[in-house]
């Protein structure tokens, strides 16, 4: 795999000057199945360092691609890891270099990382989909704008918003039909309250990979870094569309008002006017309201029968958190001067804020104590939602990513089980993380 610059042709006819994996945007997928060796071959032909992180996959640290661990221009490494059994599940990749990986994820590096179960319970009537989702900022030219103060306070959000690169693709399926839509957040800043109009979504994963049992919704939040799978079945008729949108999300991002040095947050009661801002600015329909992501187009096929959605998907063991290992995480954010810490401090190279033990359960506990919503990433391992706000989670899950929303206190169970090492957790807000809310655990 080579990270190269590249004219790229959009489906809307633009040409936009982009970073690409081997020429494309996003980057191409990748395929493993649960036990097996991974080696990427890569070669940086940025005029910049960069490095590959596999976002969610327990990989030793020093194959991880973290924040110091650079390729520089013109470089070469191999990475390897083995994507362990029990890994199944919708990963991505994205460059981390320290202070560059928003500016890098905003030009296009992004891909997904698929590990298959050796035995699904899925059936594969349920055809693989995957929607990863990504956003640009243009300018005239077809360049990638140069961030602003403004997106330093709240993450850029790109006004053009991208299904597996294209604008507004259209998926066709016929009446009956299953499918099973791997969805990515590989946005810097950007939410996804996603719905499919008078379609359920049969939540059946997230992003360490299935649940024990289906989630039914009519819409679900992805902040970004986080992934989710769900089961669709066309329930639609013959030669209708629904479309795949994004529903308006208030995150709380800081705004001027006019006359004023002082920035607001868009969540604090005054501000009515700057709700639905992350909205972007394509034209909006579907019946929803939302932005429009993606068409799902009825054939004129007549209905099969419809696939049926599994009772069951697989056992989900809750970590044991009697006698755990207590550790604070605490978020705390300054707009004036763009000071985002974790623990009171920004994140500074070899230095751990705590250690933990290998093997040993701890839980977690992470406060987010700004003004806006910050997602949570931990590298290295998947962990357990215990409870937000003291209001135990409905069931177990793995998760490498979670939001908070302004005040939130959340409880996880953690339990790094190979490789010690330093691993990052940091806020997925990329513009956050590379003004150094990331810190280090160091696992012995
Ligand atoms: Cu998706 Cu530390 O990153
Ligand atoms: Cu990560
Ligand atoms: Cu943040």
């Amino acid at each position: 795999m080579a990270a190269t610059p590249k004219t790229v042709r959009l489906n809307n006819g633009k040409q936009a000057e982009l970073f690409t994996y081997n020429g494309q945007v996003p980057g191409p997928t990748i395929d493993a199945v649960e036990g097996q060796r991974v080696t990427v071959h890569f070669t940086n032909n940025l005029p910049e360092a960069t490095t590959i992180h596999w976002h969610g996959l327990p990989v030793p640290p020093d194959q991880d691609g973290g924040p110091e661990d650079l390729v520089p221009p013109g470089g070469r490494r191999d990475y390897t890891f083995d994507v362990p059994v029990g890994s199944a599940g919708t990963y991505w990749y994205h460059p981390h270099p320290m202070d560059l990986t928003a500016g890098q994820v905003a030009k296009g590096l992004a891909g997904a990382f698929r590990v298959r179960a050796g035995a699904d319970p899925v059936p594969s009537t349920f055809r693989d989909t995957l929607v990863m989702l990504s956003d640009l900022r243009l300018t005239a030219d077809g360049r990638v704008s140069p961030g602003t103060q403004a997106d330093k306070m709240n993450g850029r959000e790109g006004d053009l918003v991208l299904v597996n690169g294209q604008v507004m693709p259209t998926l066709s399926w016929n009446p009956g039909e299953g499918r099973r839509l791997r969805v990515i957040n590989a946005s810097a800043a950007r939410y996804y309250r996603l719905a499919l109009p008078n379609h359920t979504l049969h939540q059946i994963g997230t992003d360490g990979g299935l649940f024990a049992k289906p989630v039914a919704q009519t819409e679900l939040l992805l902040a970004p870094g986080e992934r989710a799978e769900m089961l669709v079945q066309a329930t639609g008729t013959a030669g209708t569309q629904s479309v795949l949108q994004a529903l308006s999300y208030d995150r709380g991002v800081h705004v001027m008002p006019m006359g004023s040095s002082t920035p607001m947050s868009s969540a604090a009661p005054m501000d009515h006017s700057m709700h639905g801002m992350s909205m972007g600015t394509q034209a909006s329909d579907g019946g929803g309201g939302g932005l429009p992501l993606m068409r799902w187009q009825y054939g004129m096929a007549a209905p099969a029968p419809m696939a049926s959605i599994p009772a069951l998907l697989r056992a989900v063991t809750p970590i044991a958190t009697a006698g755990a290992t207590p550790h604070a995480v605490v978020f705390t954010e300054n707009m004036m001067t763009l000071d985002f810490r974790i623990n009171g401090q920004k994140y500074q190279a070899g230095r751990a804020d705590f250690v933990s033990k290998l093997g040993v359960p701890e839980i977690w506990q992470v406060e987010n104590r700004g003004d806006m919503d910050h997602p949570f990433h931990l590298h290295g391992t998947q962990f357990q939602i215990l409870d937000r706000n003291g209001v135990a989670e409905p069931f177990v899950a793995w998760k490498d990513t979670v939001n908070l929303r302004k005040g939130d206190v959340t409880r996880l169970a953690v339990q790094f089980d190979r490789y010690p090492g330093l691993r990052p957790f940091h806020c997925h807000i990329l513009e956050h993380e590379d003004l150094g809310m990331m810190g280090l655990v160091r696992v012995e």
